[in-house]
């Protein structure tokens, strides 16, 4: 059942407020109630990120030449080694020589950024980016 309602008033300056409304429409939302509720959650996620021993999900992409000596190896042997927190991956072959890898890894904060650091970083990856979620239970 959804939460009860609570309607507030809430002084903004004319130009601001132009702005997010075609903002908002371009984006598809119906009504700003919406919009602003998920400006808040997303304002609650991200002070969540903040908090190291907090239980969170997050997705790692790394993009490498698959050719380099000892990756493939190196990636497995990492992946083995965090299989307790690393709950399912994706491989796309981009091109002859380019892979993509997507890991979804839950966890507290601390060991998933830490998780993601040892994976971005590691010899050949051309690029790693970590993207922090939540688990959806106090928003
Ligand atoms: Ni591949």
């Amino acid at each position: 059942m959804d939460d009860p309602l609570t309607r507030f008033g809430v002084a903004v300056p004319a130009p601001l407020l132009n702005k997010f409304d075609r903002i908002i429409e371009k984006k598809g939302y119906s009504n700003r109630s919406k919009a602003i509720c998920d400006l808040i959650r997303k304002e609650l996620v991200e002070n969540d990120w903040a908090a190291l021993d907090k239980e969170t999900v997050g997705i790692i992409t790394i993009i490498y030449n698959h050719g380099v000596r000892e990756i493939d190896d190196n990636l497995t042997e990492l992946q083995h080694h965090y299989y307790s927190r690393i709950v399912s991956n994706l491989h796309v072959h981009l091109d002859a020589h380019n892979c993509l890898e997507v890991l979804v890894i839950k966890g507290m904060v601390r060991e998933v950024k830490k998780i993601a650091d040892k994976i971005t970083s590691a010899k050949g990856i051309k690029h790693g980016n970590l993207y922090l979620g939540t688990l959806g239970k106090d928003i």
